[in-house]
């Protein structure tokens, strides 16, 4: 019912919805400059709000079913339903895990909702429609990340480290739309130049993930960039070596590898899981780090993979 000046919205109804996996948003009021955003969230998903340049704006989120769970300097904190939260200037990341499915309403007095939840749909996007122009299913960005995910858990990574994979392993490719088709699609070998071209989809990655001026994405643009580093440094596109790759990254080439070589596409036949965890195994602290072997393999034997 609507009557004078008071809108009312049922609840399936809303201004403007995004659905992507495990996160539905959906703008339900907006108005001199404030929004206020229904979040859904899956079980095991994440979310997260952070500073960004010239923001000022007062925050306020509302659990209204489900918890969520988040960690301030080593201290644990849960927000259940009825509770709410609220921050004026945020002035660093905070990444919000939710063990159960969980909604909120979550309310800005900056609008919020294009800038983080349109930009990201589209990047999300582009990276499922480059990876079948490049041979794959539209399903590999989803097989990466879920295994990216096992191994991370496994491992006991932090929320926020979870987080970062979670987006890093889901768009790793996407730089590859800045490729030329007719190299990226080239059955036969490529020559030295034309490589050249096709390691900087690393790189074009990190920038596209840079250029939405999302501060969620920074850590998982450097991700996206460094996921063909190979632990002896034999990789691209800097040859950074031993630690200096990041963790998250590092669980991206093991899934990444994994995945290419058990895939069928036009111009390579898959192989064997059980080969290619050989392989895995062999390079294990040569090309890939070592835990992260360990908890890929720790998986495999457990049959999970
Ligand atoms: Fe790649």
């Amino acid at each position: 019912m609507t009557y004078q000046d008071v809108h009312l919205h049922k609840r399936d109804e809303a201004f403007e919805e995004v659905e992507i996996k495990g996160l539905k948003v959906s703008l339900v009021a907006a108005g001199d400059g404030g929004e206020v955003i229904r979040h859904q969230l899956g079980a095991g998903s994440a979310w997260a709000i952070g500073p960004s340049e010239g923001w000022t704006s007062m925050e306020f989120v509302y659990v209204v079913s489900g918890e969520l769970h988040w960690t301030v300097d080593g201290q644990a904190f849960a927000a259940k339903p009825g509770d709410s939260l609220s921050a004026v200037a945020i002035s660093r990341d905070t990444v919000f895990t939710c063990p159960v499915d969980t909604e909120f309403l979550y309310f800005s007095t900056q609008p919020v909702f294009h800038h983080y939840s349109v930009q990201l749909r589209e990047l999300m996007q582009l990276a499922v429609s480059i990876e079948q122009k490049d041979g794959y299913t539209a399903d590999h960005c989803n097989r990466i990340k879920d295994l990216s995910m096992r191994i991370g858990q496994e491992m006991g990574l932090t929320s926020s480290q979870l987080y970062n994979l979670n987006i890093a392993s889901f768009l790793h490719d996407v730089g590859k739309i800045r490729v030329p088709l007719p190299i990226l699609n080239k059955p036969s070998t490529l020559s030295a130049a034309e490589w050249d071209v096709m390691k900087r989809h690393t790189s074009f990655g990190r920038q596209m993930l840079e250029e939405t001026n999302l501060p969620m994405l920074t850590t998982a643009a450097q991700i996206v960039e460094q996921h063909h580093e190979r632990r002896n440094g034999s990789g691209y596109p800097f040859g950074l070596a031993g630690d200096d790759i990041r963790l998250e990254a590092a669980i991206v080439a093991v899934a990444d590898s994994f995945d290419a070589m058990t895939t069928d596409r036009p111009y390579q036949k898959a192989r064997s899981a059980g080969d290619a965890k050989r392989e895995i195994r062999e390079k294990r602290g040569i090309l890939y780090h070592p835990d992260v072997v360990d908890a890929f393999l720790s998986l495999a034997d457990r049959a999970e993979i």
